[in-house]
């Protein structure tokens, strides 16, 4: 099983015949996504009607992500709340001092539209994030601001798209301090590691190709720390999800070690097919870095395997992705080695279809 799964890994005109979506094309273009994806959000002409007092993101799967990386990333520089809402309501707080970001790739998901149209009604300041469709519709003919970008590929390799714009606003809002040198390492260090993660880099040394070996036939169980890689554990989970369309589960240091911990004594053959990856920063608080060593020993030999990704590079931005760019690698990886193409999302689309009839 392990030759057949190295020898896949490692055939590029296999790789790349069976994925009908680009989806390693869209991996590829990551760092210069999130360049092109800085400068449209910083293009927008912005000022704030009222004083901003919350800062909240509505959306939905691979669009409400890029909302989790803004609440990790300006929940720590803020001195607003940032919250992520992916419901059809908003929360009563939400009013005039509400800076709402709403955010729809394709611009048609029902629950982000009746947001839209809540925060509307409320009086929030929306700035709509999307390729078009009825929001960029209905923004337009609304005056509100829209930051349009580029379609053509999957909300889940957009992250940049759907991230980045978010936090040129707030800039331009005098809400963040100067981000640029911060984006422009976020693009050198993934355009350094897209060098490593990329089909023609071999097994041996591609640590997303290992990643998912590990994960082949088994169930994923990743792990991050709050405040720093909760969102980028999340990610993974759900990147296995639609990529490889396999079961994966996510939860945070510290707060696993009260609960979950203790959940991994029975039924022990199936707990054999669980794999662990934890999601390591430097930046994680000093106790949470304790724990990692004490939790690994208390785990003993209950699951198939446990491995650690460590976030690199200097400023945030760039140390957030470095985590996200393996996992969003490995989940590609995982679909081929099942035999899967990893874009198409057939089940969401069917859904969205058959609500569409109700
Ligand atoms: O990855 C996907 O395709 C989904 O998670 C979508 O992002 C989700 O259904 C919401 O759609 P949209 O991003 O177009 O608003």
């Amino acid at each position: 099983m392990f030759r057949l799964t190295q020898h896949l890994l490692d055939d590029q005109r296999a790789l790349y015949g069976a994925d009908s979506m680009h989806m390693f094309d869209a991996l590829s273009g990551l760092p210069e996504q999130c360049i092109r994806a800085w400068e449209l959000g910083m293009a927008l002409t912005v000022s704030a009607r009222a004083e901003i007092r919350q800062v909240m993101v509505t959306g939905l799967g691979g669009s409400a992500i890029g909302g989790d990386l803004l609440r990790i990333f300006a929940g720590k520089r803020l001195p607003v709340p940032v919250t992520v809402n992916r419901d059809y309501v908003l929360p009563k707080f939400v009013g005039p001092q509400t800076l709402l970001f709403a955010t729809s790739y394709s611009g048609n998901t029902e629950e982000t539209l009746s947001a839209y149209r809540e925060a509307r009604e409320k009086g929030a300041q929306i700035i709509a994030l999307t390729t078009g469709g009825k929001l960029k519709a209905m923004a337009e003919k609304d005056g509100v601001p829209v930051i349009t970008v580029p379609g053509g590929i999957s909300p889940r390799a957009a992250t940049g798209y759907l991230f980045l714009p978010t936090l040129a606003v707030l800039q331009k809002l005098g809400l963040l301090e100067p981000l640029d040198e911060q984006v422009a390492e976020l693009s050198r260090h993934l355009q350094a590691m897209r060098e490593q993660l990329k089909p023609e880099t071999p097994l041996a040394e591609n640590r997303a190709k290992q990643v998912a070996i590990n994960f082949f036939q088994r169930i994923p169980v990743i792990w991050g720390a709050s405040g720093t890689s909760e969102v980028v554990a999340q990610r993974w989970k759900g990147q296995v999800n639609e990529n490889a369309k396999a079961p994966a589960y996510w939860n945070v240091f510290p707060e696993l070690n009260h609960n979950e911990l203790v959940g991994f004594q029975k039924p022990e053959e199936l707990l054999r097919q669980l794999y662990i990856v934890i999601l390591r920063d430097t930046q994680d608080h000093p106790r949470v870095q304790k724990r990692y060593a004490i939790t690994r020993e208390i785990m003993g030999g209950a699951v198939a395997g446990m491995d650690e990704i460590e976030a690199t590079g200097n400023g945030d931005l760039a140390r957030l992705y470095s985590l996200i760019y393996p996992g969003d690698y490995a989940s590609v990886y995982l679909a081929l080695l099942y035999g899967i193409d990893p874009g198409p999302v057939k089940v969401i689309d069917q859904l969205k279809a058959r609500l569409a009839e109700q």
